[in-house]
């Protein structure tokens, strides 16, 4: 392997990073970063290397989700647990629908930094430099609040660290216990006007639950019914943070980006000759990369073989987000070329970012029904190529925003104005995101019958 270095990639073009204007407080921010304690352990990160390794092979499942951008005004409590309830009732039903373990990673603590369309945002007739996230620069549209700020790097490392420490704390402290997930599972169900179509698959679970626990299966002895792993990710987009907390491992000799378990690049950085690439070929991870309809085959496979150059599963999940009509036509000639070539990779499906739409109210959105036919037609791709359906990757929230139409309550393009808060991608709601779930479910357990 061609030699590498956490900094490596400086010596390469780059793009999506804000300029800042005083480069010596930077490099101060970035060498407070790198004496900084690490927010993941390496021993964490290849745990969740192993299960991802399930996944590969058609084990697992892979469900990863939370929100588009995190940001700083809305880090508080609820937020967090409201979103870690809702990935794990999720969980739990894909758990049953499957009959197979389900991997969880939440894109939250760290999700902080967006690539743009564009440089510049134009309103009324003035242009400022464009919102990259809240590690860079400030939402509010007025000059001093985009001017990229270092300083901001080292609050996004703290909220970082706080709401792992929280997810941590419920993710082995009780509010993960099984019996607890899926009452709320059922109050779900029970107010929903979908309510037949969920009813059997909640009741299901309760039954399998209350049987075990007459027959002297419960928590107290059988410590994994309450407690659960929870993984975390984020786009590994603003290098300079990431190269900070690398760190290398002094069990195995191998560099870490210990910003999170699992990162992944985008489909606008990831140029085979630039910085991104470089990046993340040295970091021992499991890492992801996106693959939107422009894809070729053959340049698939380069993308990998960059990498996973020793084609290790679990090492590399393909993000694939096309559209729900551009799926059929686009992904079967991916999936053929890599099966072809024996590359091991984790399918998962992001069925979020092909579907964005402008609604007649002017609200950025994502309809219900796209998302879905999405994720079914990827379902329907796999099965037809004999290969792995491996996950979903999802853009949600706990929260009852309105910032996706349709669902069981039939969201229409009026109703978004009511709570639409995101700062960047209209996210799925909790009800909606637990109606994907169930939805899910039915095609991951038909999916595993071949296995
Ligand atoms: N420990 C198992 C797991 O994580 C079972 C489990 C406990 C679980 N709590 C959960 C599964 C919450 C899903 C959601 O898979
Ligand atoms: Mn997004």
């Amino acid at each position: 392997m061609k030699l590498w270095n956490p900094d490596s990639w400086r010596s390469l073009p780059i793009v999506q990073q804000p300029e800042y204007p005083d480069q010596q407080a930077l490099k101060q921010v970035e060498k407070q970063l790198n004496d900084a304690p690490p927010l993941v352990f390496a021993e964490e990160t290849r745990s969740l290397y192993k299960q991802l390794a399930d996944v590969c092979e058609g084990k697992s499942f892979l469900l990863q989700g939370g929100d588009c951008a995190e940001s700083f005004t809305d880090f508080n409590a609820a937020n967090i647990r409201d979103t870690f309830k809702t990935l794990l009732q999720m969980a739990v039903v894909l758990t049953y629908g499957g009959k197979c373990p389900v991997v969880k990673i939440a894109r939250m603590a760290g999700q902080y930094a967006k690539p743009r369309s564009s440089d510049f945002e134009t309103i009324e007739g003035i242009s400022l430099p464009s919102y990259r996230g809240d590690i860079i620069n400030n939402f509010e549209f007025t000059e001093q609040s985009r001017v990229p700020d270092p300083a901001r790097l080292m609050t996004a490392y703290h909220h970082s660290a706080a709401t792992l420490n929280l997810l941590r704390a419920f993710a082995q402290g009780g509010l993960a216990d099984l019996h607890q997930v899926n009452r709320w599972n059922m109050s779900f169900v029970a107010a929903n006007p979908l309510k037949e179509k969920y009813q059997q698959l909640a009741d299901r679970i309760q039954d399998a639950l209350e049987f075990m626990e007459v027959c002297g299966i419960n928590a107290a002895v059988a410590p994994s019914l309450r407690e659960t792993d929870l993984y975390t990710s984020h786009e590994a987009l603003l290098l300079g943070y990431e190269e900070a907390l690398t760190r290398r491992d002094h069990l195995s000799g191998d560099w870490y980006d210990c910003s999170a378990h699992f990162v992944w690049i985008g489909e606008r950085t990831r140029q085979l000759d630039h910085a991104h690439i470089e990046f993340f070929r040295g970091i021992k991870n499991p890492i992801g990369v996106k693959v939107g309809p422009g894809m070729k085959p053959d340049e698939l496979i380069e993308l990998i073989d960059a990498l996973n150059p020793d084609n290790i599963p679990g090492r590399l999940t393909l993000i694939t987000r096309m559209g729900a009509d551009i799926l059929p036509e686009k992904l079967p000639a991916l999936v053929r070329k890599v099966q072809e070539e024996g590359r091991k990779v984790i399918w998962s499906s992001d069925p979020m970012h092909g579907n964005t739409e402008k609604a007649s109210t002017g609200y950025k959105t994502r309809s219900f029904n796209n998302i879905l036919r999405e994720i079914s037609q990827f379902f329907a791709v796999h099965k037809a190529e004999g290969s792995y359906p491996g996950g979903v990757h999802l853009e949600m929230t706990g929260q009852h925003v309105t910032e996706c139409t349709g669902g069981a309550y039939g969201l229409s393009d009026e109703d978004l104005a009511q709570r639409y808060r995101t700062q960047c991608d209209p996210r799925l709601n909790a009800d909606q995101v637990l109606e994907l779930g169930f939805l899910v479910a039915d095609l991951l357990k038909d999916a595993r019958k071949k296995v």
